[in-house]
């Protein structure tokens, strides 16, 4: 059974879907700890809930973002990952912590990569006027949300939409889509080859949607 680490910084509701999706067999692989740089974050709880491993990693007790990073990489390790998910993990990575798990690792963002990566995307999305919103799953490169995307999935934005809506559209749509993809890769259809994503031997040349 392949093994997955997730990184979590709050609520952790994609976590819950990843979890669920374990659970039901939709994901062939288990979750085997959770490593959180909130203690307080709920995402931990969720993973007591489940009887997985959740760990806390105050950064206050390092000396830089370089100390933080090899120590938690360290704790990660210990579990032996196929795979690492950042799933609302809100800490800018070193390059040695992606370099370490380049091609195994992914996150997910809320918008249509390119656009808007960093934060407050639902507000940039409503205050430009946009008519749909959306997320991305892509594999983690040194490059802040601009690794290869895998897969995307779209939500309108209606007249008077405020930004709690928007998020909860789009949260939505990423606890279907996160699932699937961690799937792809545990199974070995999803791999990472010359800064580009490839299902099935066939390269993902632009952003796919859920809908194709
Ligand atoms: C998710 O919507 C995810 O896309 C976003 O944080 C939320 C976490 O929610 N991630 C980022 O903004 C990363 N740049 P959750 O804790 O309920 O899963």
């Amino acid at each position: 059974m392949k093994k997955i680490v997730v990184l979590v910084s709050g609520q952790g509701s994609n976590l819950q879907a990843l979890i669920d999706a374990c659970q039901l067999g939709q994901i062939s692989a288990k979750i085997v700890a959770v490593f959180s740089n909130k203690a307080q974050a709920y995402g931990l709880e969720r993973a007591k809930a489940a009887g997985i491993a959740a760990l806390a990693l105050d950064a206050n007790a390092y000396q830089d973002r370089a100390a933080f990073d090899a120590s938690l990489a360290d704790d990660i390790d210990q579990y032996q990952p196929d795979l690492v998910v950042l799933a609302g993990y809100m800490r800018i990575l070193s390059p040695p912590f992606v370099q370490r798990y380049a091609g195994r690792m992914l996150n997910i963002h809320p918008s249509l990569l390119p656009k808007y990566p960093g934060l407050h995307t639902h507000r940039q999305a409503i205050d430009n006027g946009d008519s749909e919103h959306g997320t991305s799953v892509h594999f983690v490169t040194e490059q802040l949300d601009g690794g290869p995307v895998i897969l995307q999935d779209k939500v309108p934005i209606v007249p008077g939409d405020e930004e709690d809506d928007v998020i909860a559209r789009v949260q939505a749509k990423e606890h279907n889509l996160y699932p699937l993809v961690v799937n792809w890769f545990v199974t070995g259809r999803l791999v990472m080859r010359e800064n580009a994503a490839w299902l099935d031997g066939e390269y993902l040349p632009a952003p796919r949607h859920a809908a194709d």
